[in-house]
């Protein structure tokens, strides 16, 4: 079903609709992983962690409304179900239980590096296709670099 028109091609709309839906998943899957860390996190450095996890959740949460409605304002349906996100999140699951706070610093170094790579090939396909987008994903990149810069002082 088509309720709204695209301005692009089919074929530009393929390669922009897959990257806004890649980059929907891995949004909602960090902000969950943020989160499960955030309540599990303990330690003597629990606090600034804590927090830290809090602002990658908003981050997370904010970008992946972004990418959803640019999917939908180019007519493509986002798809954010939680089999979806199982399925195809970049991210590698984070284990139940407590997490020391040097070991949830790592896990999100390497979650928000994981995160940031996809972005940035998102970034080089999408700049033909349709610069606009292209230019969500580098905000959302830039986001998230800060956010990885701030995750690896944490251990430096
Ligand atoms: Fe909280």
């Amino acid at each position: 079903m088509y309720v709204v028109k695209s301005p692009l091609s089919d074929a530009d709309l393929k390669v922009v609709s897959e990257a806004l839906q890649g980059a929907l998943v891995d949004l909602v899957d960090l902000s969950l992983v943020a989160k499960q860390i955030h309540w599990n996190v303990v330690g003597p450095r629990f606090r600034s962690v804590h927090l830290q996890l809090d602002e990658v959740v908003d981050t997370a949460r904010l970008h992946s409304d972004t990418v959803a409605e640019r999917a939908s304002t180019l007519g493509v349906s986002p798809d954010g179900r939680a089999a979806t996100v199982a399925q195809t999140s970049g991210i590698s699951g984070v284990p139940e239980g407590w997490v020391k706070d040097v070991d949830a610093v790592r896990t999100l170094v390497d979650a928000l590096g994981a995160v940031i790579t996809r972005m940035r090939e998102r970034v080089e396909a999408t700049g033909e296709a349709d610069p606009v987008s292209q230019d969500i994903f580098i905000g959302i990149t830039a986001d998230l670099e800060k956010h990885h810069w701030m995750f690896q002082a944490e251990n430096g």
